[in-house]
Protein backbone atom coordinates (compact mmCIF):
# COMPACT_ATOMS: atom_id res chain seq x y z
CA UNK A 1 0.00 0.00 0.00
CA UNK A 2 1.36 3.32 -1.07
CA UNK A 3 0.98 6.20 0.83
CA UNK A 4 2.20 9.64 0.32
CA UNK A 5 5.15 10.92 2.04
CA UNK A 6 3.41 13.96 3.82
CA UNK A 7 1.60 11.54 5.41
CA UNK A 8 4.03 8.62 6.28
CA UNK A 9 6.05 11.36 7.62
CA UNK A 10 3.54 12.64 10.00
CA UNK A 11 2.58 9.20 11.68
CA UNK A 12 6.27 7.89 11.93
CA UNK A 13 6.32 11.11 13.88
CA UNK A 14 3.20 10.73 15.95
CA UNK A 15 5.13 7.11 16.85
CA UNK A 16 3.20 4.88 14.47
CA UNK A 17 5.50 2.19 14.48
CA UNK A 18 3.55 -0.39 12.93
CA UNK A 19 0.11 0.25 11.47
CA UNK A 20 -2.99 -1.86 14.10
CA UNK A 21 -4.82 -4.74 12.71
CA UNK A 22 -7.85 -2.63 11.76
CA UNK A 23 -5.82 -0.16 9.76
CA UNK A 24 -3.71 -2.79 8.21
CA UNK A 25 -7.45 -4.15 6.38
CA UNK A 26 -8.93 -1.11 6.07
CA UNK A 27 -6.55 1.28 4.98
CA UNK A 28 -6.01 -0.61 1.41
CA UNK A 29 -10.15 -1.21 0.99
CA UNK A 30 -10.57 2.56 1.21
CA UNK A 31 -8.28 3.46 -1.38
CA UNK A 32 -9.56 0.37 -3.60
CA UNK A 33 -12.84 2.64 -3.35
CA UNK A 34 -14.64 0.07 -1.38
CA UNK A 35 -17.54 1.01 1.15
CA UNK A 36 -16.09 -0.82 4.42
CA UNK A 37 -18.20 -1.37 7.82
CA UNK A 38 -15.84 -1.19 10.35
CA UNK A 39 -15.36 -3.18 13.64
CA UNK A 40 -12.99 -3.40 16.33
CA UNK A 41 -12.78 -2.89 19.93
CA UNK A 42 -12.59 0.85 21.04
CA UNK A 43 -8.48 2.54 21.16
CA UNK A 44 -7.65 0.14 18.21
CA UNK A 45 -7.20 3.07 15.89
CA UNK A 46 -10.34 3.82 14.17
CA UNK A 47 -9.83 7.15 13.38
CA UNK A 48 -6.44 6.73 11.67
CA UNK A 49 -7.80 3.77 9.91
CA UNK A 50 -10.16 5.93 7.99
CA UNK A 51 -8.21 9.41 8.20
CA UNK A 52 -4.91 8.24 6.05
CA UNK A 53 -7.11 6.71 2.94
CA UNK A 54 -9.09 9.98 3.27
CA UNK A 55 -6.15 12.44 3.61
CA UNK A 56 -3.77 10.03 0.42
CA UNK A 57 -7.26 10.48 -1.56
CA UNK A 58 -8.86 13.69 -0.90
CA UNK A 59 -7.97 16.41 -3.69
CA UNK A 60 -6.33 19.40 -1.57
CA UNK A 61 -6.17 21.60 -4.74
CA UNK A 62 -9.88 22.02 -4.79
CA UNK A 63 -12.17 24.07 -2.81
CA UNK A 64 -14.81 21.91 -2.47
CA UNK A 65 -16.11 19.38 0.86
CA UNK A 66 -14.93 16.22 -0.10
CA UNK A 67 -15.43 14.46 2.82
CA UNK A 68 -18.09 14.30 5.86
CA UNK A 69 -17.45 12.28 8.80
CA UNK A 70 -20.31 12.14 11.65
CA UNK A 71 -19.97 11.64 15.21
CA UNK A 72 -22.10 11.66 18.04
CA UNK A 73 -20.51 13.88 19.94
CA UNK A 74 -19.27 17.43 20.08
CA UNK A 75 -15.84 16.08 22.07
CA UNK A 76 -15.47 13.41 19.50
CA UNK A 77 -15.99 16.04 16.78
CA UNK A 78 -12.73 18.36 18.19
CA UNK A 79 -11.09 15.15 18.82
CA UNK A 80 -11.00 13.38 15.25
CA UNK A 81 -10.32 16.96 13.99
CA UNK A 82 -7.40 17.07 16.39
CA UNK A 83 -5.91 13.64 15.38
CA UNK A 84 -6.29 14.20 11.45
CA UNK A 85 -5.18 17.91 11.78
CA UNK A 86 -1.94 15.54 12.84
CA UNK A 87 -1.61 13.27 10.26
CA UNK A 88 -1.95 15.81 7.60
CA UNK A 89 0.41 17.88 8.88
CA UNK A 90 2.89 18.15 6.20
CA UNK A 91 -0.28 18.68 3.78
CA UNK A 92 -0.48 22.22 1.89
CA UNK A 93 -3.86 23.46 1.93
CA UNK A 94 -5.52 20.87 4.17
CA UNK A 95 -8.61 22.55 5.86
CA UNK A 96 -10.52 20.87 8.34
CA UNK A 97 -13.81 22.36 10.00
CA UNK A 98 -15.87 21.31 13.33
CA UNK A 99 -19.16 21.58 12.82
CA UNK A 100 -21.35 21.13 15.96
CA UNK A 101 -23.94 22.64 18.40
CA UNK A 102 -23.46 24.55 21.23
CA UNK A 103 -21.32 27.07 19.61
CA UNK A 104 -22.46 29.90 17.92
CA UNK A 105 -23.55 29.25 14.51
CA UNK A 106 -22.24 32.43 12.75
CA UNK A 107 -18.70 31.32 13.90
CA UNK A 108 -18.79 28.22 11.98
CA UNK A 109 -20.05 30.34 8.94
CA UNK A 110 -16.62 32.29 8.75
CA UNK A 111 -14.64 29.11 9.47
CA UNK A 112 -16.93 27.57 6.75
CA UNK A 113 -15.79 30.93 4.31
CA UNK A 114 -12.16 29.15 4.60
CA UNK A 115 -13.38 26.39 1.80
CA UNK A 116 -12.89 23.12 4.01
CA UNK A 117 -12.14 20.24 2.23
CA UNK A 118 -13.04 17.95 5.52
CA UNK A 119 -15.99 18.52 7.79
CA UNK A 120 -16.81 16.73 10.93
CA UNK A 121 -19.74 17.26 13.21
CA UNK A 122 -22.66 16.53 14.92
CA UNK A 123 -25.75 14.98 13.20
CA UNK A 124 -27.91 18.50 14.12
CA UNK A 125 -25.80 21.11 13.88
CA UNK A 126 -24.98 19.87 10.17
CA UNK A 127 -28.33 19.69 9.38
CA UNK A 128 -29.05 23.54 10.29
CA UNK A 129 -25.96 24.37 8.23
CA UNK A 130 -27.70 22.31 5.28
CA UNK A 131 -31.22 23.78 6.08
CA UNK A 132 -29.18 27.19 5.83
CA UNK A 133 -27.42 26.43 2.49
CA UNK A 134 -24.29 27.46 4.28
CA UNK A 135 -22.93 23.98 3.29
CA UNK A 136 -22.99 22.03 0.45
CA UNK A 137 -22.60 18.11 -0.15
CA UNK A 138 -22.62 18.07 -3.53
CA UNK A 139 -19.00 17.30 -4.04
CA UNK A 140 -18.96 15.01 -0.88
CA UNK A 141 -17.39 11.69 -2.09
CA UNK A 142 -16.30 10.04 1.28
CA UNK A 143 -18.86 9.71 4.36
CA UNK A 144 -17.94 8.42 7.18
CA UNK A 145 -19.69 7.24 10.51
CA UNK A 146 -17.92 7.29 13.39
CA UNK A 147 -19.22 5.73 16.56
CA UNK A 148 -22.36 4.85 14.34
CA UNK A 149 -23.77 2.50 17.22
CA UNK A 150 -23.72 5.39 19.55
CA UNK A 151 -25.78 7.83 17.41
CA UNK A 152 -28.32 4.92 16.74
CA UNK A 153 -28.57 4.94 20.64
CA UNK A 154 -28.85 8.65 20.50
CA UNK A 155 -31.45 8.30 18.49
CA UNK A 156 -30.26 9.90 15.43
CA UNK A 157 -31.03 7.73 12.85
CA UNK A 158 -33.28 10.38 10.93
CA UNK A 159 -31.04 13.28 10.81
CA UNK A 160 -28.36 10.89 9.47
CA UNK A 161 -30.79 9.40 6.83
CA UNK A 162 -31.66 13.06 6.24
CA UNK A 163 -27.85 13.75 5.37
CA UNK A 164 -27.53 10.88 3.41
CA UNK A 165 -29.61 12.34 0.84
CA UNK A 166 -27.70 15.18 0.49
CA UNK A 167 -24.95 13.89 -0.78
CA UNK A 168 -24.25 12.54 -4.11
CA UNK A 169 -24.92 8.81 -4.53
CA UNK A 170 -21.84 7.79 -6.25
CA UNK A 171 -19.73 8.99 -2.57
CA UNK A 172 -17.69 6.22 -0.98
CA UNK A 173 -19.29 5.51 2.98
CA UNK A 174 -17.69 3.79 5.96
CA UNK A 175 -19.37 3.35 9.04
CA UNK A 176 -17.33 2.50 12.33
CA UNK A 177 -18.87 0.64 15.22
CA UNK A 178 -17.54 -0.56 18.68
CA UNK A 179 -20.75 -3.57 18.11
CA UNK A 180 -22.65 -4.37 15.27
CA UNK A 181 -25.97 -4.27 16.42
CA UNK A 182 -29.39 -5.38 14.17
CA UNK A 183 -30.31 -1.84 13.37
CA UNK A 184 -26.61 -0.97 12.23
CA UNK A 185 -26.14 -3.80 10.09
CA UNK A 186 -30.00 -2.63 8.50
CA UNK A 187 -28.79 0.66 8.11
CA UNK A 188 -25.46 -0.49 6.42
CA UNK A 189 -27.19 -2.45 3.91
CA UNK A 190 -29.53 0.57 3.08
CA UNK A 191 -26.86 2.98 2.52
CA UNK A 192 -23.64 1.12 1.90
CA UNK A 193 -22.79 -0.34 -1.71
CA UNK A 194 -21.57 -3.93 -1.49
CA UNK A 195 -19.71 -3.30 1.86
CA UNK A 196 -16.58 -5.25 3.14
CA UNK A 197 -16.99 -6.07 6.90
CA UNK A 198 -13.76 -5.59 8.78
CA UNK A 199 -13.68 -6.76 12.26
CA UNK A 200 -10.66 -7.54 14.06
CA UNK A 201 -12.59 -8.63 17.85
CA UNK A 202 -11.01 -11.84 18.58
CA UNK A 203 -12.23 -13.56 21.04
CA UNK A 204 -12.47 -10.61 23.54
CA UNK A 205 -13.97 -7.44 23.25
CA UNK A 206 -12.24 -5.95 25.80
CA UNK A 207 -8.52 -4.87 25.32
CA UNK A 208 -6.21 -7.74 26.89
CA UNK A 209 -3.79 -5.05 28.58
CA UNK A 210 -6.45 -4.20 30.81
CA UNK A 211 -6.50 -5.60 34.30
CA UNK A 212 -10.21 -5.78 35.02
CA UNK A 213 -11.32 -5.75 38.91
CA UNK A 214 -14.87 -5.48 41.12
CA UNK A 215 -15.18 -4.83 43.93
CA UNK A 216 -17.86 -5.16 46.65
CA UNK A 217 -19.05 -2.17 48.98
CA UNK A 218 -21.79 -0.66 50.14
CA UNK A 219 -23.10 2.34 47.93
CA UNK A 220 -22.56 4.89 50.39
CA UNK A 221 -18.96 3.62 50.57
CA UNK A 222 -18.20 4.03 47.36
CA UNK A 223 -16.35 7.31 47.18
CA UNK A 224 -14.15 6.03 50.21
CA UNK A 225 -13.26 2.80 48.01
CA UNK A 226 -12.49 5.54 45.07
CA UNK A 227 -10.27 7.46 47.05
CA UNK A 228 -8.51 4.97 48.35
CA UNK A 229 -8.09 3.51 45.24
CA UNK A 230 -6.39 6.27 43.41
CA UNK A 231 -4.68 7.09 46.38
CA UNK A 232 -3.05 3.17 46.37
CA UNK A 233 -2.66 2.81 42.11
CA UNK A 234 -1.77 6.57 41.93
CA UNK A 235 -2.98 6.57 38.19
CA UNK A 236 -1.51 9.55 35.60
CA UNK A 237 -4.89 10.19 34.48
CA UNK A 238 -7.68 8.19 35.72
CA UNK A 239 -11.70 8.35 34.39
CA UNK A 240 -14.53 7.89 36.75
CA UNK A 241 -17.87 6.57 34.92
CA UNK A 242 -21.18 7.30 37.26
CA UNK A 243 -25.12 6.62 35.29
CA UNK A 244 -26.51 10.03 35.57
CA UNK A 245 -25.40 13.44 36.05
CA UNK A 246 -26.70 14.07 39.22
CA UNK A 247 -24.47 11.49 40.85
CA UNK A 248 -21.58 12.83 38.30
CA UNK A 249 -22.34 16.41 40.09
CA UNK A 250 -22.51 14.85 43.28
CA UNK A 251 -19.18 12.35 43.23
CA UNK A 252 -17.44 15.23 42.14
CA UNK A 253 -18.04 17.63 44.71
CA UNK A 254 -16.96 14.73 47.02
CA UNK A 255 -13.81 14.17 45.51
CA UNK A 256 -12.83 18.01 45.15
CA UNK A 257 -13.80 18.09 48.94
CA UNK A 258 -10.92 15.30 49.63
CA UNK A 259 -8.81 17.15 47.98
CA UNK A 260 -8.44 15.08 44.68
CA UNK A 261 -7.61 17.00 41.52
CA UNK A 262 -10.80 16.17 39.46
CA UNK A 263 -13.53 17.82 36.81
CA UNK A 264 -16.36 16.51 35.62
CA UNK A 265 -18.37 16.49 31.98
CA UNK A 266 -21.77 15.34 30.72
CA UNK A 267 -24.83 16.55 29.01
CA UNK A 268 -25.80 19.68 31.19
CA UNK A 269 -22.77 21.61 31.38
CA UNK A 270 -22.11 24.28 28.86
CA UNK A 271 -20.41 23.45 25.14
CA UNK A 272 -17.37 25.88 26.24
CA UNK A 273 -16.84 24.13 29.78
CA UNK A 274 -16.85 21.12 28.88
CA UNK A 275 -14.00 21.59 26.03
CA UNK A 276 -12.05 23.51 28.63
CA UNK A 277 -12.56 20.64 30.24
CA UNK A 278 -11.56 17.87 27.99
CA UNK A 279 -8.99 20.02 27.29
CA UNK A 280 -7.37 20.41 31.29
CA UNK A 281 -7.51 16.43 30.94
CA UNK A 282 -5.43 15.99 28.08
CA UNK A 283 -2.93 18.04 29.29
CA UNK A 284 -2.82 16.98 33.28
CA UNK A 285 -4.11 19.94 34.27
CA UNK A 286 -6.95 17.97 35.81
CA UNK A 287 -5.89 14.05 36.81
CA UNK A 288 -9.39 13.01 37.68
CA UNK A 289 -12.51 13.29 35.20
CA UNK A 290 -15.79 11.93 36.22
CA UNK A 291 -18.43 11.45 33.53
CA UNK A 292 -21.35 10.02 32.47
CA UNK A 293 -21.06 7.22 28.99
CA UNK A 294 -22.51 9.75 26.54
CA UNK A 295 -19.98 12.75 27.36
CA UNK A 296 -17.02 10.29 27.22
CA UNK A 297 -17.78 8.12 23.93
CA UNK A 298 -15.20 7.60 21.64
CA UNK A 299 -12.81 9.73 23.88
CA UNK A 300 -9.02 8.95 22.99
CA UNK A 301 -6.81 10.48 25.99
CA UNK A 302 -3.36 8.73 26.15
CA UNK A 303 -2.49 8.81 29.78
CA UNK A 304 -5.81 7.39 30.96
CA UNK A 305 -4.66 4.48 33.41
CA UNK A 306 -7.77 3.47 35.39
CA UNK A 307 -11.07 3.48 34.49
CA UNK A 308 -13.30 3.77 37.28
CA UNK A 309 -17.38 2.23 37.24
CA UNK A 310 -18.89 3.94 40.21
CA UNK A 311 -21.91 2.99 39.21
CA UNK A 312 -22.01 -0.66 37.60
CA UNK A 313 -22.92 0.22 33.77
CA UNK A 314 -26.59 -0.56 32.52
CA UNK A 315 -25.53 -2.55 29.53
CA UNK A 316 -22.40 -4.52 28.90
CA UNK A 317 -21.88 -2.69 25.90
CA UNK A 318 -21.15 0.70 27.60
CA UNK A 319 -19.38 -1.10 30.24
CA UNK A 320 -16.70 -2.06 26.92
CA UNK A 321 -16.66 1.31 25.91
CA UNK A 322 -15.92 2.95 28.95
CA UNK A 323 -12.75 0.43 29.79
CA UNK A 324 -11.77 0.98 26.30
CA UNK A 325 -10.71 4.55 27.36
CA UNK A 326 -7.83 3.12 29.17
CA UNK A 327 -4.96 0.64 28.12
CA UNK A 328 -5.03 1.99 24.57
CA UNK A 329 -2.36 1.26 22.19
CA UNK A 330 0.61 0.34 24.08
CA UNK A 331 -0.49 1.21 27.40
CA UNK A 332 -1.57 -0.61 30.52
CA UNK A 333 -4.82 -0.02 32.27
CA UNK A 334 -6.79 -0.75 34.86
CA UNK A 335 -10.22 -0.58 35.46
CA UNK A 336 -12.30 -0.70 39.15
CA UNK A 337 -16.21 -1.66 38.96
CA UNK A 338 -17.41 -0.97 41.97
CA UNK A 339 -20.35 -3.23 42.77
CA UNK A 340 -23.36 -2.85 45.50
CA UNK A 341 -25.53 -4.95 46.26
CA UNK A 342 -28.03 -4.36 43.92
CA UNK A 343 -25.60 -4.59 40.99
CA UNK A 344 -23.96 -8.52 41.81
CA UNK A 345 -26.12 -9.71 38.82
CA UNK A 346 -24.98 -7.10 36.59
CA UNK A 347 -21.37 -7.53 36.59
CA UNK A 348 -21.57 -11.74 35.59
CA UNK A 349 -24.09 -10.60 32.84
CA UNK A 350 -21.15 -8.33 31.63
CA UNK A 351 -18.22 -11.33 32.05
CA UNK A 352 -20.69 -13.35 30.08
CA UNK A 353 -21.20 -10.50 27.21
CA UNK A 354 -17.69 -8.94 27.54
CA UNK A 355 -16.13 -12.56 27.16
CA UNK A 356 -13.51 -10.89 29.77
CA UNK A 357 -12.68 -12.08 33.41
CA UNK A 358 -13.36 -9.18 36.03
CA UNK A 359 -11.42 -10.64 39.24
CA UNK A 360 -12.93 -9.95 42.76
CA UNK A 361 -10.50 -7.91 44.75
CA UNK A 362 -10.89 -6.22 48.25
CA UNK A 363 -10.82 -2.44 48.71
CA UNK A 364 -6.93 -2.05 50.57
CA UNK A 365 -7.60 -0.93 54.19
CA UNK A 366 -7.08 2.87 55.13
CA UNK A 367 -3.99 2.08 57.19
CA UNK A 368 -2.50 0.70 53.78
CA UNK A 369 -3.43 4.22 52.08
CA UNK A 370 -1.81 5.76 55.23
CA UNK A 371 1.07 3.95 54.62
CA UNK A 372 1.75 4.85 50.84
CA UNK A 373 0.71 8.93 51.47
CA UNK A 374 2.90 8.70 54.17
CA UNK A 375 6.04 7.13 52.62
CA UNK A 376 5.14 9.35 49.47
CA UNK A 377 4.70 12.42 51.75
CA UNK A 378 8.54 11.16 53.23
CA UNK A 379 9.85 10.98 50.14
CA UNK A 380 8.68 14.35 48.55
CA UNK A 381 10.60 16.30 51.92
CA UNK A 382 13.59 14.29 51.23
CA UNK A 383 13.49 15.61 47.75
CA UNK A 384 12.99 19.27 48.52
CA UNK A 385 15.44 18.85 51.21
CA UNK A 386 18.48 17.45 49.21
CA UNK A 387 17.32 19.75 45.41
CA UNK A 388 15.62 23.15 46.78
CA UNK A 389 16.98 25.67 48.25
CA UNK A 390 15.27 26.90 51.59
CA UNK A 391 16.49 30.07 52.87
CA UNK A 392 13.45 31.99 53.23
CA UNK A 393 12.13 29.09 55.04
CA UNK A 394 15.09 29.14 58.07
CA UNK A 395 14.18 32.70 57.98
CA UNK A 396 10.86 31.93 59.50
CA UNK A 397 12.59 28.80 61.17
CA UNK A 398 14.89 30.78 62.94
CA UNK A 399 12.29 33.09 64.40
CA UNK A 400 10.33 30.55 65.51
CA UNK A 401 13.41 29.07 67.31
CA UNK A 402 14.39 32.01 68.55
CA UNK A 403 10.75 32.02 70.57
CA UNK A 404 12.07 28.60 72.60
CA UNK A 405 10.10 26.40 70.37
CA UNK A 406 11.60 23.01 70.21
CA UNK A 407 12.43 21.66 66.44
CA UNK A 408 10.02 18.84 66.70
CA UNK A 409 7.62 20.28 68.06
CA UNK A 410 7.49 23.05 65.27
CA UNK A 411 8.09 20.35 62.32
CA UNK A 412 4.81 18.19 64.28
CA UNK A 413 2.90 21.57 64.14
CA UNK A 414 3.69 21.98 60.78
CA UNK A 415 2.50 18.80 59.56
CA UNK A 416 -0.69 19.31 61.29
CA UNK A 417 -1.06 23.10 59.49
CA UNK A 418 -0.44 20.91 56.56
CA UNK A 419 -2.62 18.24 57.31
CA UNK A 420 -0.60 15.89 55.17
CA UNK A 421 -1.99 12.93 57.06
CA UNK A 422 -5.64 13.60 57.20
CA UNK A 423 -5.71 12.83 60.52
CA UNK A 424 -9.72 13.73 60.71
CA UNK A 425 -10.57 11.48 57.68
CA UNK A 426 -14.21 9.99 58.33
CA UNK A 427 -14.38 6.53 57.90
CA UNK A 428 -10.88 4.19 58.47
CA UNK A 429 -12.86 0.85 58.56
CA UNK A 430 -12.84 -1.72 56.37
CA UNK A 431 -15.76 -1.79 53.66
CA UNK A 432 -15.34 -4.50 51.98
CA UNK A 433 -18.97 -5.86 51.83
CA UNK A 434 -19.88 -9.81 51.15
CA UNK A 435 -23.84 -9.34 50.80
CA UNK A 436 -24.51 -13.09 51.48
CA UNK A 437 -23.39 -12.94 55.38
CA UNK A 438 -24.28 -10.55 58.51
CA UNK A 439 -21.58 -8.24 58.93
CA UNK A 440 -18.99 -9.63 60.42
CA UNK A 441 -16.85 -6.83 61.52
CA UNK A 442 -19.27 -6.59 64.63
CA UNK A 443 -16.32 -8.27 67.33
CA UNK A 444 -13.68 -5.31 66.16
CA UNK A 445 -16.13 -3.05 68.04
CA UNK A 446 -14.20 -4.03 71.41
CA UNK A 447 -11.44 -3.38 70.09
CA UNK A 448 -8.85 -0.49 70.16
CA UNK A 449 -6.24 -0.72 67.81
CA UNK A 450 -2.40 1.00 68.15
CA UNK A 451 -0.21 2.24 65.97
CA UNK A 452 3.52 2.29 66.31
CA UNK A 453 6.10 3.84 64.44
CA UNK A 454 8.27 1.12 62.81
CA UNK A 455 7.64 -1.32 60.47
CA UNK A 456 8.86 -3.09 57.34
CA UNK A 457 11.73 -0.80 56.69
CA UNK A 458 12.92 -1.52 59.67
CA UNK A 459 12.91 -5.26 59.33
CA UNK A 460 9.51 -5.30 61.92
CA UNK A 461 8.12 -9.10 61.74
CA UNK A 462 5.16 -10.06 63.65
CA UNK A 463 6.96 -12.07 66.34
CA UNK A 464 8.88 -8.60 67.22
CA UNK A 465 5.84 -6.86 68.04
CA UNK A 466 4.26 -9.95 69.95
CA UNK A 467 7.45 -9.88 71.53
CA UNK A 468 7.18 -6.26 72.28
CA UNK A 469 3.76 -6.11 73.93
CA UNK A 470 3.88 -9.15 76.18
CA UNK A 471 7.38 -8.02 77.54
CA UNK A 472 6.06 -4.76 78.33
CA UNK A 473 2.10 -5.92 79.07
CA UNK A 474 0.81 -8.40 80.95
CA UNK A 475 -1.49 -9.95 78.11
CA UNK A 476 -1.08 -13.71 76.45
CA UNK A 477 -0.09 -13.59 72.53
CA UNK A 478 -2.86 -14.40 71.47
CA UNK A 479 -5.18 -11.39 72.59
CA UNK A 480 -2.76 -9.53 70.00
CA UNK A 481 -4.63 -9.07 66.86
CA UNK A 482 -4.61 -7.75 63.28
CA UNK A 483 -1.25 -7.03 62.87
CA UNK A 484 -0.11 -5.18 60.20
CA UNK A 485 3.15 -4.24 59.15
CA UNK A 486 3.47 -1.53 56.76
CA UNK A 487 6.68 0.17 55.20
CA UNK A 488 7.27 3.39 58.19
CA UNK A 489 4.86 2.01 60.96
CA UNK A 490 2.36 -0.97 61.99
CA UNK A 491 -0.80 -1.94 63.73
CA UNK A 492 -2.32 -4.07 66.30
CA UNK A 493 -5.43 -4.30 68.19
CA UNK A 494 -5.95 -5.63 71.53
CA UNK A 495 -9.62 -5.78 73.91
CA UNK A 496 -10.23 -2.62 75.33
CA UNK A 497 -9.86 -3.47 78.83
CA UNK A 498 -6.20 -3.21 77.70
CA UNK A 499 -6.40 -0.15 76.12
CA UNK A 500 -4.94 2.52 78.73
CA UNK A 501 -2.07 -0.22 80.16
CA UNK A 502 -0.65 -1.07 76.80
CA UNK A 503 -0.61 2.77 75.83
CA UNK A 504 1.21 3.37 79.14
CA UNK A 505 3.69 0.82 79.17
CA UNK A 506 4.92 1.31 75.79
CA UNK A 507 5.22 4.49 75.81
CA UNK A 508 8.56 5.71 75.17
CA UNK A 509 10.01 2.12 74.77
CA UNK A 510 12.20 1.02 72.63
CA UNK A 511 11.99 -1.96 69.66
CA UNK A 512 14.93 -3.15 67.48
CA UNK A 513 17.07 0.21 69.06
CA UNK A 514 14.21 2.61 67.83
CA UNK A 515 12.33 4.76 70.37
CA UNK A 516 8.59 4.14 69.92
CA UNK A 517 5.79 6.34 69.28
CA UNK A 518 2.23 4.72 70.20
CA UNK A 519 -0.90 5.96 69.36
CA UNK A 520 -4.39 5.06 69.27
CA UNK A 521 -5.38 4.71 65.68
CA UNK A 522 -9.05 3.55 66.12
CA UNK A 523 -11.02 3.31 69.24
CA UNK A 524 -13.93 0.83 69.78
CA UNK A 525 -17.12 2.57 67.94
CA UNK A 526 -18.95 1.96 71.15
O1 LIG B 1 -11.50 5.00 17.39
P1 LIG B 1 -10.77 4.04 18.27
O2 LIG B 1 -11.41 3.91 19.62
O3 LIG B 1 -10.53 2.71 17.64
O4 LIG B 1 -9.29 4.61 18.54
P2 LIG B 1 -8.75 6.09 18.30
O5 LIG B 1 -9.67 7.07 18.95
O6 LIG B 1 -8.48 6.28 16.85
O7 LIG B 1 -7.40 6.08 19.14
C1 LIG B 1 -6.25 5.39 18.75
C2 LIG B 1 -5.03 6.00 19.41
O8 LIG B 1 -3.88 5.24 19.08
C3 LIG B 1 -4.74 7.41 18.93
O9 LIG B 1 -4.19 8.13 20.00
C4 LIG B 1 -3.70 7.22 17.83
O10 LIG B 1 -2.86 8.36 17.71
C5 LIG B 1 -2.95 6.01 18.35
N1 LIG B 1 -2.38 5.11 17.29
C6 LIG B 1 -3.09 4.74 16.17
O11 LIG B 1 -4.24 5.15 15.98
N2 LIG B 1 -2.52 3.90 15.24
C7 LIG B 1 -1.29 3.40 15.42
N3 LIG B 1 -0.78 2.59 14.49
C8 LIG B 1 -0.58 3.74 16.56
C9 LIG B 1 -1.15 4.59 17.49
MG1 LIG C 1 -13.11 6.10 17.48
Amino acid sequence: MKIKNEIQQAITEMGFVNLTPIQEQTIPLLLMGKDVIGNSHTGTGKTAAFGIPLLEMIDFTSDEIQALIITPTRELSVQIKRELSNISKYIDNCRIVNVYGGEIITKQFSQLKKKPQIIIGTPGRIIDHLNRKTMDFNSVKYLVLDEADEMLKMGFVEDIETIFTFTPSTRQTLMFSATMPKRIVELAKKYLVNPEVVTSVGDDLTNKDISQYYYKVKRENKTEAIYRLLNIYRPTLALIFCNTKAMVDKLTEELIQRKINCDKIHGDLPQTTRLDVLNKFHNGVIEVLVATDVAARGLDIKDVEAVFNYDVPEKADYYIHRIGRTGRIGHIGYSFTLVSKGEVRQIAEIERLSNSKIKKRTIPTYEKVLDVKSTKFIEEIKEIVQNESLEKEYTVLNQLVADNLREDEIIAALLKKLNALETNHKNIDDINEDFNTENKSRNRDDQVRFHLNIGKESNLTVSDILDFVTSHVKISKNEIKDIAILSTFSFFSVDKKYGPVVLDNLKSKKLKGKRIFISVFRKSRR
